[in-house]
């Protein structure tokens, strides 16, 4: 009897711009693995003019997902300012906003707490009809070594796809709900068991909508997958049980590691990432020490 295999090689695999990262005049970008992500260093998020914005959104269609060092100084409403000058800046109604600044929620893990906000693969808020197009988390606070935050590239998860499982899902949708992850909760006090990020549990306003499997980038033209464990119930016009066997095989193959890449914190720098085009995931694994992040969303278009 022979065995039988138990794991496939991944076939190489890369996203372009990260072996050709251009050159810009107003800050530097250090590309991180061959899937995305870079460190951008020269930049001040306070004072960049708008020449300089559009550099840095130009590295972000290129890279995903950006870590800007050296940001100590940015204030609260700096923050906001930088945020609006990308976007409308949308206000997150599921934690109580930062006394002052409605737009900003204070992402805290207190030394003690269980779990990490955010610690589960997925696309922010995409049970949104209009889903955030970039988050952005400014580093208040953060532990000596871990708390990474690490992402996935969709683009690379869509066209790795096989080519029949492609052709079957390009035209469906999936239901995104707001109903699972941490929203299964009974109660404020179940959340805030688990974490000090202060969210607000309002069952009332937990969405529903369908978007497509695979959405394409408004600026790229290329698809990328569009479903996550933390959000999508089903596929439109399947029970979740019937959806469930072909989900969770895409779940699986959204994180393949040569997808993905780790951000690493440093206190003051901001991370930004392009959420239409890849996942992301909070690791936790920092017990005893405190990560505060500040988080800001730029509201983005309908999927298509
Ligand atoms: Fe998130």
């Amino acid at each position: 009897m022979g065995y039988v295999p138990t794991f496939t090689y991944q076939a190489a695999v890369c996203h372009a711009p990260q072996f050709a990262p251009r050159s810009y005049r107003h800050f530097t970008v250090s590309p991180l693995t061959g899937a995305m992500g870079a460190d951008v260093e020269g930049i001040d998020l306070s004072s960049a003019s708008d020449a300089a914005i559009a550099e840095l959104e130009q590295a972000l269609t290129d890279h995903i997902a950006l870590m800007i060092r050296g940001q100590e100084n940015l204030t609260p409403p700096a923050q906001i300012a930088f945020a609006r000058r990308l976007g409308h800046v949308g206000i997150w109604p599921y934690a109580k906003a930062m006394e002052g600044y409605p737009e900003i929620t204070e992402l805290i893990q207190e030394p003690g707490d269980k779990y990490a906000f955010g610690g589960t693969w997925h696309s922010d808020s995409c049970s949104f009809e209009h889903p955030p197009k970039y988050t952005m988390l400014h580093c208040v606070a953060c532990p000596p070594v871990g708390g990474d935050t690490g992402f996935a590239n969709q683009y690379l998860a869509w066209e790795r796809l096989d080519p029949a499982l492609k052709a079957e899902l390009e035209h469906r949708r999936a239901i995104a709900s707001g109903r699972l992850g941490y929203m299964t909760a009974a109660s404020d006090a179940e959340v805030q068991s688990h974490t000090a990020t202060p969210v607000s549990f309002r069952p009332e306003e937990l969405l529903e909508v369908a978007h497509p499997v695979a959405r394409t980038h408004p600026v790229t033209g290329r698809k990328a997958l569009y479903v996550n464990s933390s959000y999508t119930l089903c596929l439109e016009g399947e029970s979740q049980k019937q959806s469930l066997p072909l989900l969770r095989r895409l779940w699986e193959h959204a994180i393949t590691p040569e997808f993905t890449c780790r951000l690493r914190w440093s206190r003051g720098a901001l991370a930004i990432w392009d959420n239409r085009c890849c996942l992301h995931y909070a690791h936790s694994d920092y017990p005893g020490y405190r990560r505060h992040m500040r988080r800001i969303v730029v509201e983005g278009e309908r999927p298509v």
